[in-house]
């Protein structure tokens, strides 16, 4: 058993977090067994603390970043379509070599465990090699996917890709279920044939599935031109059988009242992924009508439309984007649809994505910081700052009680802890 000593925080809801100035945390075996003034815990388990300088927060979780355009990040087009075209079907089309990938996916999720990011859900190249790779080097608890692309992409992705259902099966065993999910990239790639395969499959073997929906208006007025029979694109993804609970998709930005009420009616997670939109220039996501209809949602930082991997910016943007548009974002709603939200749409609210009693000890140590008055104000500093800025911020991060990183100023991890 291990007890430490520092200020923690720990999120409660959209609305409200525990904090406690000097808090205690006794994890035993990987576990939380006790979280709470440092005081009444050490009352009934007098143990020896580790004190730690800074703040405890649970770790990130990211559900929906492209691990295989993180080398890219940051490289911009005008918009989505031709931005994929120009940029990242390239990129993508070099996970056909493995050692390449191997490399790729050790930089990737160190760069994870250093930003403070402990799971996710996460994009493969269509390559199924690539994502048996990464799900070998993961360091974390980590949802997979292959993207799958059977149509309208370059000659040499479309014959890496698994053609559903062949191979699905194979790669779901490989993987293994809890962390694979189906993942058609998105409804311009597949044929509705290929789509309903998709979904029988992953209903059948009850898989997570992931894709992107309505991110950008070109998008959506493509996919009306190519599923004339169809209400909408919501419509394309439902009458596949691909909507549910299990279901995570990313963006939502351009939405029908028809399209939120069938989201809401399957129980779907949204990824929103405010610092991508911000950047692919894709529009706001309706923040107000997701709240108004209680549609669940979690952050993402969709790397590589979104510039940085760290949680921290992602909530910055979150925050900075919908307050200029009037609408206000907490503290607190920030740090849970960053971390308890997230794990909750990987389906791992009961075991991970904060620090109650029976979850996963991961955890990230943030700096104190100089000026703040209050947890709101030391929160709203913590997410001052550039991107490379705050990717470096975390000054340790734990994985089951066990330190996987420690920074900073770009030192390089400790060995990798399997997970
Ligand atoms: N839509 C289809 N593929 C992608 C992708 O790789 N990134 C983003 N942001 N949107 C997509
Ligand atoms: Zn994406």
């Amino acid at each position: 058993m291990t007890l430490f000593r520092a200020a923690l925080l720990n999120p409660v809801d959209a609305q409200s977090w525990q904090f406690f100035d000097d808090g205690g945390l006794l994890v035993e075996d990987g576990v939380v067994r006790a979280l709470g003034r440092f005081d009444d815990v050490i009352k009934n388990y007098p143990w020896d603390p580790v004190k730690l300088d800074g703040v405890i927060l649970p770790g990130f979780a990211d559900i929906h970043i492209h691990w295989v355009q993180h080398a890219v990040r940051g490289r911009y087009a005008e918009a989505l379509l031709p931005w994929l075209a120009t940029h990242i079907w390239p990129e993508e089309a070099r996970y056909a070599d493995s050692a390449l990938a191997q490399r790729r996916a050790q930089e990737f999720f160190a760069d994870c465990l250093t930003a403070g990011t402990v799971m996710g859900m996460s994009y493969s190249s269509p390559h199924p090699m690539a994502a048996r790779i990464a799900h070998a080097a993961r360091r974390g608890d980590w949802i997979t996917g292959n993207v799958i692309m059977t149509t309208n992409a370059p000659a040499d992705l479309i014959a890496a890709s698994v053609k559903p259902p062949a191979d699905l099966a194979f790669l779901a065993e490989a993987i293994g279920r809890a962390h694979y999910a189906i993942t058609p990239r998105f409804a311009l790639n597949c044929t509705s044939e290929d789509l309903a395969a998709l979904g029988a499959f992953a209903r059948d073997q009850g898989l997570a599935v992931q894709t992107h929906l309505a991110e950008s208006m070109a998008e959506v007025r493509e996919v009306a031109r190519l599923f004339p029979r169809a209400l909408d694109y919501t419509d394309v993804y439902d009458e596949a059988g691909l909507l549910g609970p299990r279901t995570v998709l990313g963006h939502c930005l351009h939405l029908s009242p028809r399209e939120w009420h069938c989201l809401k009616a399957r129980g779907c997670w949204i990824a929103h992924c405010p610092s991508s939109n911000e950047t692919l220039d894709s529009g706001r996501f309706d923040l107000e009508c997701a709240r108004r209809q209680q549609v669940p949602f979690a952050l993402a930082s969709d790397v590589g439309a979104g510039p940085s991997h760290s949680m921290l910016h992602v909530m910055q943007r979150f925050r900075r984007q919908h307050e200029a548009a009037g609408v206000r974002v907490d503290p607190e709603e920030a740090l849970f649809r960053a971390t308890l939200a997230g794990a909750r749409a990987m389906g791992r609210g009961g075991v991970a994505g904060c620090l109650d009693p029976g979850r996963r000890a991961d955890f990230v140590l943030m700096p104190r910081g100089a000026r703040a008055q209050s947890p709101q104000a030391w929160f709203e500093e913590l997410l001052e700052g550039s991107p490379g800025e705050l990717e470096r911020r975390p000054l340790g991060t734990w994985i089951a009680g066990h330190r996987v990183s420690t920074i900073s100023r770009g030192t390089p991890s400790e060995p990798a802890l399997p997970c």
